[in-house]
């Protein structure tokens, strides 16, 4: 349908497998599990496709349910005690989700307040958001710590999901940045949206407001002693009279003595 109403644009199929070369802008694409006539058969012949791997594939099915965790009792205080101080650190993330998205996760039931920066048991209240998940992939998620939640839950199509309004952008990214360091580089990332080159005062020295590492803000996170900034997020420490960065390659400060 592309290529008809469009023959100009080039459209490809990536799949598994895919290898995509691009050399001068000629592209070159070559599958290292499909043959071509494997490839054409899946689409030509979807359902025999379907059935082939609901018959073969079982057991991986069967492994995959068996390595889930236990719901454990607590779930919702471990939720609770992830949550909230990701939520402490990113006031404009959370000003973005900017309402409350109820979570039904089993037999627990919260609610994430973004506004309050605050996870609670959800008790009638009126929610923008909100998700039914299998128990069993939260805990999963609990026991392994995972810190991307869209990618696990979300893409895996195991759960249902309503709003009222527009779909939520910032709610998704916080979903798969369940991490300091994570969300710390979101955070940083909208904030350097409206920074423009700024300079900040520490000590007597006049140097750029975003940390070189993950723009953390050096006004608050940034010390200076004998000449070299050190950034209290990650620890990485900067020679500012030649700008550079003394903890990883590249990352250079701007700076100068005042
Ligand atoms: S943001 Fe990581 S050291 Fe500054």
């Amino acid at each position: 349908v592309l290529k008809q109403s469009h023959p100009q644009t080039a459209g490809h199929v990536f799949m598994p497998g895919t290898v995509v070369e691009i050399n001068n802008g000629i592209v070159t694409m070559t599958n290292e599990l499909f043959t071509d006539a494997e490839i054409a058969d899946m689409f030509t012949n979807k359902w025999a496709y379907f059935e082939n791997q609901r018959a073969t594939r079982q057991a991986e099915l069967v492994a995959e349910k068996a390595s889930r965790a236990p719901v454990p009792a607590d779930l919702f205080e471990q939720v609770k005690a992830w949550w909230e101080p990701l939520m402490k650190r990113a006031p404009i993330l959370c000003d973005g989700i900017g309402a409350l998205v109820r979570f039904t996760i089993g037999d627990d039931d919260l609610v994430a307040d973004f506004p309050k920066g605050e996870v609670r048991r959800y008790s009638d209240e009126a929610c923008r958001y909100w998700f039914t998940i299998p128990a069993d992939l939260v805990a999963t998620n609990l026991r392994d710590h995972e810190i991307d939640w869209s990618n696990s839950i979300f893409l895996s199509v195991r759960f249902t999901a309503g709003r009222i309004g527009k779909f939520n952008e910032y709610l998704y990214t916080f979903m798969k940045c369940l991490s300091e360091q994570r969300i710390d580089y979101v955070e940083n990332w909208y904030s350097e949206q409206s920074d423009t080159g700024e300079d900040v005062r520490i000590d007597d020295w006049l140097v750029q407001r975003r940390c070189p590492h993950l723009r953390a803000d050096l006004s608050k996170t940034g010390t200076v002693e004998d000449g070299v900034l050190t950034c209290s997020l990650h620890d990485w420490k900067f020679d500012l009279a030649s700008g550079r960065c003394l903890t990883s390659q590249g990352h250079e400060i701007r700076a100068s003595k005042i």
